[in-house]
C-alpha cells in the first residue's frame, strides 16, 4: 500500500511538473486530487485497513496529498508569471516606431523653396546670401535710395509707419538719424539693404538679400500687405550694364529653363539709373503670343513676354549715401530686385497671391 501510494505520488508530481498551462493542470488536479482519485479513495478506505496499517498508511498519504497540493501550487504560480510575461512581450508597445497610420512628414513652403531656388542660383555665381531688418529707417528705405522727402515716388510705395517712441532706444539712434514721427517704417523693398550692404563690406561686393516686405495695399488676387523679393547687389571694378544682362540672363534661364531668353526694357527706379525691367520669353506660348489652338496667350497678353523683375546700375548718388563713402567716380555696380511670390506664381500657374496666406492644405500640398 505505501508502495502503491509513493508510486501515485511520482507519477502525479512528474505529470504537475510538466504541465504546459493551466487548464491541463486543473485537469490533473481532478485526476490526482479529486473526489474520485485514487488517493481520495485510499484515504477514505483508511478505516477498513488492518489497524497496524491505518496509522503509516493515512500519514503517507496524507503527506502525498499535502506533497502534491504544494506542486500543484507552485506549478499554477509559474505558469500564470510565464503566461503575463509572454503577453507582455507580445503586446509590447515601441513608442519610438512611428504610430499608425504614420504622420505625414510635412515639407517646406512653396515660397521657402522659390527663395532657396533663387538663392542657389546666385550662390552658384559667387553671391553671398545677407538678410536685413524688417522694420528699417526711412533713410535707408528711402533718402539713400535717392528718393529725398518729398519725392513722388514714397508715395507709389503706401508705407507702414512706425511710432518711433514704442522703438528701442538703440534702433532709433543707430545712425544718429533724427527721430521723428516719420523715421522709421516697416519696409516697402528688400531694397534698402543696398545701403546697408556697402556699408558693411567694401567692394567687390555680391550679395542677394531675400526678405519680407510690406506696403499699405488692399488685398486682391495680385497685391497683399505683406510679400517677399530677392534684392541682388553686384558692386566692382568695371561692372557694366552687360554684366547686369547676362547675370539675369543666367538666372532666368536657371529658374524657368534653359530654352528662354530675356529682354531688357528702359524703366525708371530712383535709385538706378538707367534702369531697367527685365522680361523673359514666354513660358507658356514660347514668345509666339499664340498658344497651339491660334488663340491669344493669357498668360503673356499675347506679348510672348513677362516681366520678371526691375533692376539697373547703381545710381552715382546711392554711393554717395554710403557711409564712409564709396566714390561715385570708381564705383560702379547693378542691382536687381524680384518678388518670390510673382516668381512663384509664373513658374507653377498659380493664379491668385491670396492662396499663399490661406493656410489651405490643399493648395500646399501640390508643392511637397
Ligand atoms: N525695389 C524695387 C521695388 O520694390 C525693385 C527694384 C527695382 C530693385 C530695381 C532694384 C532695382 O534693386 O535695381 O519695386
Amino acid at each position: 500500500m505505501l508502495k502503491r501510494i509513493e508510486s501515485l505520488r511520482a507519477e502525479a508530481s512528474a505529470a504537475i511538473a510538466a504541465a504546459p498551462d493551466a487548464v491541463a493542470l486543473e485537469e490533473l488536479r481532478v485526476r490526482h486530487l479529486g473526489r474520485k482519485s485514487e488517493l481520495t479513495r485510499l484515504l477514505r478506505g483508511i478505516a477498513e485497513l488492518e489497524p497496524a496499517e491505518r496509522g503509516p498508511v493515512g500519514a503517507a498519504a496524507n503527506a502525498a496529498r499535502a506533497a502534491l497540493e504544494g506542486e500543484l501550487a507552485a506549478r499554477r504560480e509559474r505558469l500564470e508569471a510565464a503566461e503575463i510575461e509572454g503577453s507582455l512581450a507580445a503586446e509590447a508597445i515601441d513608442v519610438t516606431l512611428p504610430g499608425t497610420p504614420p504622420v505625414a512628414v510635412g515639407h517646406l513652403n512653396l515660397l521657402t523653396r522659390t527663395r532657396r531656388e533663387i538663392e542657389d542660383v546666385f550662390v552658384g555665381l559667387g553671391y553671398r546670401v545677407m538678410e536685413g531688418p524688417e522694420v528699417e529707417h526711412d533713410f535707408y528705405n528711402f533718402t539713400a535710395l535717392n528718393h529725398p522727402p518729398g519725392h513722388p515716388a514714397r508715395q507709389a510705395q503706401d508705407s507702414f509707419y512706425i511710432d518711433p517712441e514704442t522703438l528701442p532706444e538703440a534702433v532709433v539712434n543707430e545712425r544718429g538719424l533724427p527721430p521723428g514721427p516719420t523715421d522709421v517704417l516697416l519696409r516697402t523693398h528688400t531694397s534698402p539693404m543696398q545701403v546697408r550692404g556697402m556699408e558693411a563690406q567694401r567692394p567687390p561686393l555680391f550679395i542677394v538679400v531675400p526678405g519680407a516686405a510690406y506696403r499699405r495695399d488692399t488685398i486682391d488676387a495680385t497685391h497683399l500687405p505683406m510679400f517677399h523679393q530677392v534684392e541682388g547687389l553686384a558692386v566692382a571694378e568695371g561692372i557694366s550694364l552687360a554684366d547686369l544682362a547676362g547675370t539675369l540672363d543666367h538666372a532666368a534661364k536657371a529658374l524657368f529653363g534653359p530654352e528662354r531668353r530675356t529682354r531688357l526694357k528702359p524703366d525708371y527706379f530712383p535709385f538706378t539709373e538707367p534702369s531697367v525691367q527685365v522680361d523673359v520669353s514666354c513660358f507658356a506660348c514660347d514668345g509666339s503670343g499664340r498658344l497651339a489652338g491660334g488663340e491669344r496667350d493669357p498668360l503673356c497678353k499675347g506679348t510672348g513676354w513677362i516681366e520678371i523683375l526691375g533692376a539697373g546700375m547703381v545710381d552715382p548718388n546711392v554711393f554717395g549715401f554710403v557711409e564712409d563713402g564709396y566714390d561715385p567716380e570708381t564705383t560702379q555696380g547693378f542691382a536687381f530686385g524680384m518678388g518670390i511670390e510673382r516668381i512663384a506664381m509664373l513658374k507653377h500657374g498659380i493664379p491668385d497671391l491670396r492662396l499663399f496666406v490661406e493656410s489651405d492644405v490643399r493648395f500646399l500640398e501640390q508643392f511637397a
